[in-house]
């Protein structure tokens, strides 16, 4: 078991570009490739929720979400890794969109219409996955946009050590979150998973990962019912 502390885990990812994107440093799931359906829905979604305050946390290197559409809307966007933040302010940063240093297993979150949460909770161990959810649902924030793997066939939400990969399904234990209100596709093209069949003859690539969307008041009354 690892004894470091995810801010150091995260950084030495940073530091090491250890997911190994030659575009971005937050991983292939951040290349432009695979997020042209999120840049191209996710302001549809934003206008239809009347979101003008939108906590991007994790917000990674701001490769693809420079290109969303965010008229109207005040971003913050919050990394647990400082040299990232730092970096996002000096490239991104502007009137209406800023970004800190925030660590979503210990800190508090501002309240904010929509907390978008993309490709965080996978990178956490089941402890640390509900740490965050009730560090959202402690935000009084409204809504929770978060990436949900959606077939219920595959392997799903392996209790990995933080810093490692999994893909999650919030509708399935130990998360239990009730049916999404609304999902984005995402179609990535380059990120297939690719899984073997049951008697280990064929390999098949899956895409099914999305991004699901809750009241954050349904994650809350979730982590009662669930005792966590
Ligand atoms: C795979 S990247 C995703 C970034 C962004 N959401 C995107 O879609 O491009 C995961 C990010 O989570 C950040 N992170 C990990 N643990 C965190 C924590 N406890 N609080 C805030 N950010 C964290 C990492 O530093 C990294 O930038």
């Amino acid at each position: 078991m690892t004894t470091q502390a995810p801010e150091t885990v995260f950084s030495d990812i940073f530091k090491s570009n250890a997911w190994g994107s030659t575009e971005s440093v937050s991983g292939a799931g951040s290349e432009l490739t695979n997020t042209a359906q999120v840049i191209r829905e996710l302001p549809h979604l934003l206008r239809e929720l009347q979101v003008h305050r939108l906590l991007d946390v994790p917000c990674g290197d701001f490769n693809w979400m420079q290109h969303v559409d965010l008229t109207g809307i005040d971003y913050h966007g919050a990394d647990i890794v400082d040299a990232l933040v730092a970096r996002n302010n000096e490239r991104f940063g502007r009137p209406g969109r800023h970004f800190s240093r925030l660590d979503l297993l210990s800190d508090a979150l501002p309240t904010v219409d929509l907390v978008f949460c993309r490709d965080c909770l996978f990178h956490f161990s089941h402890a640390d996955a509900f740490r965050a959810l009730h560090a959202v649902a402690a935000s009084r924030s409204k809504w929770l946009l978060t990436t949900t793997f959606t077939y219920r066939s595959l392997p799903r939400n392996a209790d990995i050590q933080t810093g490692g990969w999994t893909p999650i399904n919030m509708e399935m234990a130990p998360f239990h979150l009730p049916p999404p209100r609304r999902l984005i596709v995402e179609g990535n093209v380059t990120e297939s998973i690719i899984y073997a069949t049951d008697d280990g003859s064929r390999q098949y690539p899956q895409s099914d990962r999305c991004l699901g969307l809750w009241l954050v008041d349904d994650v809350r009354d979730t982590l009662h019912k669930l005792g966590r």
